[in-house]
């Protein structure tokens, strides 16, 4: 029986934020514990997409403690659910080169993350301007049609999908070509792609590279600081409590925590909160849930072994090498490198 894929993977240069969290991975819980009977859910380290910055801390300690994270987080383990390090899995490596082949400079030179990450600088990496090919490599290897990612990620979604179309067209139907945005976020349940804000700036996306401390929250803060920060996020003067990204992004972002967190939906949030004007109550509440959700999220992963996710990742890449090798053998037929 042929399952769907639903695949996702996150860079371990130094502890997760708050927004990696909840924009990607406990989606993708959710949606692993909802699906796995007839699915895969393949769970992966990009650490070959880490090395293209900084790496804090020990990168093999760090991606140990990012798998963990996912079962920290309520993830039931099946046969069906797969954890696996990109750099063990050779043909990732080998089908970058070959979609490099199939991807044009315009195309990557229009991709956000590369503009941002390469603004003001005199020197950027190849490996920064090619990180959404080794992206794309890494879904339709696996033929994976739902990939939980934060909005941020979209545009390499996208890409993905052009690329696998431009190869089906040229060499015939061989990739799987992944859902569009709109309908991973349909899948996702929620109504456009997830972006939680930066606590102080909310008009910018949570980012772990942010320096201000108070800007993130991160999964290692203890649940009183992480709740104070909550506490002395940015609003605004507006005096009403209105889901309004463009205009009271602040506050929006405050609603959009509590609904994931808490798992509630978005709108049964906004109702209760609409019309409000006390803020300070809804930072409480907020505040309070997140304090609740790093308490029982750290003792659960204090208990958590390293051998365990050892022994889910030996497993795992025994698979994935499976699955990949089949799939890089049918590319490679397509361009004549192989009979
Ligand atoms: P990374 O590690 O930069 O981000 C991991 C995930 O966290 C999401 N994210 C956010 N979501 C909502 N609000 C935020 N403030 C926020 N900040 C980060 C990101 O969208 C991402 O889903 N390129 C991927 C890693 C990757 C990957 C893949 C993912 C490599 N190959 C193949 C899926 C499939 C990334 O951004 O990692």
């Amino acid at each position: 029986m042929n399952y769907p894929t639903i695949l996702t993977g996150m860079r371990v240069n130094s502890v997760m934020t708050l927004g990696n969290f909840l924009g990607a991975l406990i989606p993708m819980v959710r949606l692993a514990n909802q699906h796995s009977q007839a699915s895969h859910i393949n769970i992966f380290v990009p650490d070959l997409h880490s090395i293209i910055d900084r790496v804090d801390g020990e990168l093999q300690q760090n991606l140990i403690k990012s798998l963990k994270y996912y079962l920290a987080a309520g993830l039931k383990i099946s046969s069906n659910v797969h954890f696996y390090r990109q750099s063990r899995v050779p043909a990732h490596s080998e089908l970058c080169w070959i979609l490099n082949c199939v991807a044009t400079m315009g195309e990557l030179n229009r991709m956000t993350q590369y503009k941002d990450k390469s603004e003001g600088k005199d020197s950027v990496s190849v490996g920064i301007f090619d990180y959404p090919v080794l992206m794309a490599a890494d879904i339709l290897l696996y033929d994976a049609t739902y990939i939980p990612v934060g909005e941020d990620q979209f545009q390499h979604i996208e890409l993905t999908r052009r690329l696998g179309q431009r190869f089906n067209q040229r060499f015939g139907e061989t990739f799987v070509i992944p859902a569009e945005p709109k309908d991973q976020a349909k899948f996702m349940q929620v109504d456009n792609g997830i972006r939680i804000r930066d606590l102080q700036n909310p008009e910018k996306k949570m980012s772990k590279s942010n320096p201000s401390r108070s800007s993130k929250i991160m999964l290692t803060d203890t649940p009183e600081a992480a709740a104070k920060k909550i506490m002395s996020a940015t609003t605004d003067s507006v005096g009403k409590i209105q889901y309004d990204m463009f205009n009271q992004p602040g506050i929006s972002n405050l609603l959009q925590i509590e609904s994931l967190i808490s798992n509630l939906p978005l709108q049964d949030v906004i109702s209760t909160w609409s019309g409000e004007t006390h803020y300070g109550d809804l930072k409480q509440k907020v505040a309070a849930s997140v304090k609740t959700f790093l308490e029982d999220f750290q003792s659960h992963l204090e208990q958590i072994s390293d051998q365990e996710i050892l022994d889910l990742l030996e497993t795992g890449e025994t698979y994935a090498n499976e699955v990949a090798n089949h799939k890089l053998h049918q590319v490679q037929q397509a361009f004549g490198l192989r009979d």
